[in-house]
């Protein structure tokens, strides 16, 4: 089989390292596929990493064929199948919010214009680095070539998050839990989705009125609980392990790409694809959904139902995406 090539930007930050290794052992390409890797990074990020390249070569991984690290976009990209955007400006102290849109359109827009040249005719690139949703936006309408629906931005993470509370609470395995959905930002204003999800066949508000003890219960879990702990869930991370979520938004974004490779098989996830105006999203954003791939990349579900209460969740985050997207546009990044 021809190996695959898988572009990783910001690799030698904390989710490069929680990524590479799984990447090159064949966790998201399958037991067959041999991979080359790509390291893009700025200069001040190369040593770490030229580290973790020594430390691949030492896994001695089968499927390995080469390691090549660069700070240019274009060598980077060069004939990428595959690109795993991770590398962003972070907010820093006294920043504002357009401050850090107009510091990562500094980075997504150039990628954007190198992948539009060098990268393969099937490329699939995934957006982890925030703000992810908006740094997706940047990054495909500077690839006027590739097709809007090659680009995504990471919500797998959410929707990961989501699955686990669900089955925490009805005392069930994840395996058991199917039907979430994340809509909107991956940021604070996100609606994760449990109307349409079950836990081992049944409906989860069913399992959860048993679990809780009533229906009114699942509401009050729903809107003061499990909605919150979603969304900011990346916020506890930080508080409580001192830096952003690595592994699990690593493992994410594996998960992001494997799925939309090899297929969702009977159930949907989550991810952040381009809005056609599904679900009443505004065209051209990208907005998260529930989707499902049959190898050929991700498609919205669509005919599910949305209540009232779900109507301004979503449009309550979408707000906040048409705003994002405002900005990088009044600045002229778009
Ligand atoms: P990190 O600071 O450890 O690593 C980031 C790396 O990116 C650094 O090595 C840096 O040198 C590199 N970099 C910066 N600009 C670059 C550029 N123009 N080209 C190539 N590389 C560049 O950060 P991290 O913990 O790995 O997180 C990376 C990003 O992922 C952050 O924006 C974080 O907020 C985001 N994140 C997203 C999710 C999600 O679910 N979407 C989850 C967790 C973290
Ligand atoms: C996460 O969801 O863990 C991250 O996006 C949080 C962050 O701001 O880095």
């Amino acid at each position: 089989m021809d190996a695959t090539t898988v572009t990783v930007t910001g690799a030698g930050g904390q989710i490069g390292y929680a990524l590479l290794f799984r990447i090159a052992s064949g966790a998201m390409l399958g037991p067959d596929r041999p991979v080359r890797l790509r390291l893009l990074e700025i200069p001040q990020g190369l040593k770490a990493a030229e580290g973790a390249a020594l430390e691949l070569q030492d896994c001695a991984f089968p499927l390995l064929r080469s390691v090549e690290i660069t700070d240019d976009a274009r060598t980077g990209f060069d004939g990428a199948n595959i690109a795993m955007l991770v590398g962003a400006r972070p907010r820093a102290a006294g920043m504002e919010r357009g401050d850090l849109l107009a510091a990562n359109a500094g980075i997504f827009g150039p990628q954007g214009a190198a992948l539009n040249e060098v990268a393969a005719a099937d490329i699939r690139v995934v957006v982890v680095g925030n703000p992810a949703n908006t740094n997706a936006l940047i990054a495909a309408a500077s690839a006027p070539d590739i097709p809007g629906d090659r680009f995504a931005a990471l919500t797998r993470l959410d929707h990961d998050r989501a699955v686990a509370q669900l089955a925490d609470a009805t005392r069930r395995s994840v395996t058991d839990v199917a039907g979430v959905t994340i809509w909107g930002n991956h940021s604070a204003t996100q609606f994760p989705d449990l109307d349409h999800a079950t836990v081992a066949g049944r409906p989860a508000r069913e399992v959860l009125a048993d679990a809780l003890g009533g229906a009114d219960a699942v509401t009050r879990w729903l809107d003061d609980e499990f909605v919150p702990r979603v969304a900011k869930r990346g916020a506890e991370i930080i508080a409580v392990r001192g830096s952003s979520s690595a592994a699990s938004a690593a493992n994410a974004a594996l998960s992001h790409i494997r799925d939309s490779l090899l297929g969702t098989g009977d159930g949907w996830t989550s991810a952040a694809v381009l809005s056609r105006g599904e679900y009443g999203v505004a065209e051209g954003l990208y907005s998260s959904f529930p989707v499902t791939s049959d190898g050929s990349g991700y498609r919205i579900v669509e005919g599910l139902s949305l209540d009232d209460r779900a109507r301004a969740r979503l449009d309550a985050s979408v707000a906040e995406l048409t705003a994002e997207r405002d900005a990088v546009r009044a600045l002229g990044l778009i």
